[in-house]
């Protein structure tokens, strides 16, 4: 088993695309592990794409995360951190995949629906910096 950490993103929540999203996630065989709706400040989104400060997009990025609420999560099954990004499908929607969760729910680049961990070392960190142990049984 492997666990990943996935955001459905601010455009996604006012979109209502909520339930669309959790649905592919769930038909896809991935285990909702924990589950939160919640704002974050600016400087909670600059800590958690800290990795991106330098990036000329981190200050529309942070802005753009901190901008309504999201839906963070983790999520479980085998070979979970490759079989989201393959699911989510591009970063960019204009090139995403027929079938994707981009390609079917984002607007942007930047407001692109879904963020998922793009590695294990990104994933430990992204999991612990939203929940705690005992949260996550
Ligand atoms: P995400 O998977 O959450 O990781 C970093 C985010 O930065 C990415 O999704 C995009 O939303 C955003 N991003 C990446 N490249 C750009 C870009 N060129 N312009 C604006 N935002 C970007």
């Amino acid at each position: 088993m492997e666990r990943t950490f996935s955001i459905i993103k601010p455009d996604a929540v006012q979109a209502g695309h909520v339930a669309g999203i959790l649905s592919e996630i769930e038909k896809a065989a991935f285990q909702i592990v924990a589950i939160r709706k919640m704002s974050l400040s600016k400087a909670q989104a600059a800590g958690f794409y800290a990795v991106h400060a330098q990036r000329p997009f981190f200050d529309s990025l942070t802005t753009f995360m901190s901008s309504g609420p999201i839906v963070a999560m983790v999520l479980e099954k085998p070979n979970a951190i490759a079989d989201l990004r393959k699911l989510m499908g591009a970063t960019n929607p204009a090139n995403a995949e027929e079938g994707t969760i981009r390609r079917k729910f984002a607007r942007s680049i930047e407001a692109n629906a879904i963020h998922g961990s793009d590695g294990e070392d990104s994933a430990a960190f992204e999991i612990g910096y939203f929940f705690a142990g005992y949260e996550l049984l």
